[in-house]
């Protein structure tokens, strides 16, 4: 039980790798904070999560918004004791060629993708800073390192909280708060069924371990980074990508 009294807020956590995270940090014996849109599904994994044995609650907030990220963490601190680790998961894409991408798509993108981690970092801080604790994992991705053909807005708003993630290192090291970002290659969840099957297949072809990952591949890297086994890295990009980006 290495997070035995550890409590921790994983946004977009009602579905896909969001909903491994919180489960595999339950299981590891976290308290959690299930946050998303979905609040009828961010029930669900919060029931999920309590047969694990731990105290689970689901809230419904929208990252875009600082207001609504503020009341989430509020509540979170109140009815779990307090914030420890926070996971910024919820992400969107609204993909299309640069040329044919509409003005409100790159938008709606970095306003979730981008915005939202500084909104929920910016809420999260004040109680970890308190607490002289607090470890923070911004869930980026390969295109944010590579850039990718179709996905201005989404590779832009993943390069920016691997730069957020590097900058609230620096400035909480001295409150012995770390943050890191991870950056999974192609994962298999909802986003990526949304590719047809020929796309997936070619995408498996150009990664060496041959095969997309599993939402539990990226959770296992996240309890690492949020472990004492981490304690003395903060700043860094975790790739989680099968060997597709070196
Ligand atoms: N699937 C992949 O291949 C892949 C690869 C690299 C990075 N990622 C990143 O991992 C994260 C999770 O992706 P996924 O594949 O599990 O996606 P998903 O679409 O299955 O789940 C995302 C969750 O976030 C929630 N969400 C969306 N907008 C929100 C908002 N404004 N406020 C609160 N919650 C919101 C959704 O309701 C959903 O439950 C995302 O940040 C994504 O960009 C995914």
């Amino acid at each position: 039980m290495i997070l035995k009294d550890k409590v921790a807020l994983v946004t977009g956590a009602a579905q896909g790798i969001g909903k491994a995270i919180a489960l595999r940090l339950a299981q590891s014996g976290a308290d959690v904070a299930i946050v998303d849109m979905n609040l009828e599904k961010a029930q669900e994994t919060a029931a999920e999560a309590e047969k694990l044995g731990t105290r689970a609650i689901a809230l419904k907030a929208n990252v875009a918004s600082l207001q609504e990220a503020e009341v989430m963490i509020d509540e979170t601190a109140a009815k779990l004791g307090a914030i420890h680790i926070l996971v910024n998961n919820a992400g969107i894409t609204k993909d299309a060629l640069m040329l044919r991408m509409k003005e409100e798509d790159w938008d709606a993108v970095i306003a979730v993708n981008l915005k939202g981690v500084f909104n929920c970092t910016k809420a999260a801080v004040r109680h970890m800073a308190k607490q002289r604790y607090g470890r923070i994992v911004n869930i980026a991705s390969i295109v944010g390192e590579m850039g990718n053909a179709g996905q201005a807005n989404y590779s832009a708003s993943k390069a920016g909280v691997i730069a957020l993630a590097k900058t609230v290192a620096r400035e909480f090291a001295s409150r012995n708060i770390t943050c890191n970002a991870i950056a999974p290659g192609f994962i298999e969840t909802a986003m990526t069924l949304a590719l047809s099957e020929k796309v997936r297949e070619e995408l498996a072809k150009q990664i060496p371990i041959g095969r997309l990952g599993t939402p539990e591949d990226v959770a296992e890297g996240v309890l690492f980074l949020v472990s004492d086994a981490a304690n003395y890295i903060t700043g860094q990009v975790l790739n989680i990508n099968g060997g597709m980006y070196m």
